[in-house]
């Protein structure tokens, strides 16, 4: 896909933004849509100063930075992402709205236009059943910061068509990403069944107080060389978006060992998802 089309992005929150930010700086006109103003009020301040970043490390100019910025429109209508040449799509991790929203991209877009997901763990052939181009759906599951991970998982699903595929590589190619494709359509995909058993036993340990949070999360850095602690990463994706990731996988995988650890669904209960909410198992300076 050449750096020249126009892609949507539905759903401008947390990946969403930082998918806005990738589309843009790479060239693309953008249209970024969500529900809320609350949240394009957010996304704009995230990808103004993200493109600053950039432009501090010498990626592109101040003019560019300002450049890639104006390429964005940022609207409430879902409508306005009628002449996409591709939507991605980041809005809830949940069936229903998933598919709703599917259902609604299906009815706009031209024909030959693709839909891609940002799921992290849902049936990409179930979302494309709320669409009549089941061929033309596929994912794109990009990791958090959107403009910082260098790879995306790309499942697709049971109908997906190679020529979507390959439609979706070269896209993640033109972001300047690395494309990984999940041959098989299984829950979570590849990265959130490492990732989602990490976030489970570290909860498990502390509901079993074997050792604090912050002792968990040391011995993970500091003992096993990973570059963040299970809770860290907790907080940094959004507990309520753990949360939805695991309950999809345990219900889908009909596996107990998925089920959700207490203190996830305690947090998530109490509002505290995490840096979006600026705090989650730990506290956070919010703007
Ligand atoms: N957070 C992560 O680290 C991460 C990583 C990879 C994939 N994902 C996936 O990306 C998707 C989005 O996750 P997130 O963390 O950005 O969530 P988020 O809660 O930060 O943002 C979701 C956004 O979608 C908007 N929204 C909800 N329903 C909508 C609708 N029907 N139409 C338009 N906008 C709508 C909300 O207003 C919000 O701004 C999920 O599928 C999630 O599983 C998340």
């Amino acid at each position: 896909m050449e750096a020249t089309g126009r892609i949507g992005v539905l759903g401008t929150g947390t990946m969403g933004a930082g998918i806005v930010q990738l589309a843009a700086q790479s060239g693309y006109e953008v249209v970024a849509c969500d529900a809320t103003v609350e949240s394009l009020e957010r996304a704009q301040v995230y990808v103004r100063q993200g493109l600053s970043r950039f432009a501090d490390r010498g990626a592109f100019s101040e003019d560019e930075a300002a450049a890639h910025y104006d390429r964005i429109h940022w609207t409430t209508l879902v409508d306005d992402l009628k002449d996409s040449e591709a939507v991605i799509e980041a809005i809830v991790e949940k069936v229903a709205p998933k598919k709703e929203a599917f259902a609604a991209l299906d009815a706009l877009l031209a024909p030959d236009a693709c839909i891609f997901t940002n799921t992290s763990s849902i049936s990409i052939t179930d979302l494309s059943s709320a669409t009549g181009r089941p061929e033309r759906v596929c994912g794109t599951h990009f990791f958090t910061p959107p403009p910082v991970r260098e790879a995306v998982e790309i499942p697709r699903g049971l109908l997906t068509s190679e020529e979507t595929v390959e439609r979706a590589k070269a896209l993640i190619t033109s972001f300047g990403k690395l494309p990984i494709v999940v041959q098989k359509d299984v829950p979570g995909f590849v990265a959130n069944r490492f990732l989602m058993p990490m976030i489970i036993e570290a909860c498990r340990l502390l509901e079993e107080d074997v050792a604090s949070k912050e002792d968990i999360d040391l011995l993970v850095k500091k003992g096993l060389g990973f570059p963040i602690g299970p809770f860290e990463l907790g907080d940094f994706i959004g507990l309520d978006v753990a949360l939805d990731v695991t309950t999809y996988v345990h219900d889908e995988l009909d596996e107990s060992y998925y089920n959700p650890p207490r203190i996830l669904k305690e947090m998530v209960r109490a509002g505290r998802l995490g840096h979006k909410t600026g705090g989650g198992f730990y506290d956070y300076d919010v703007d």
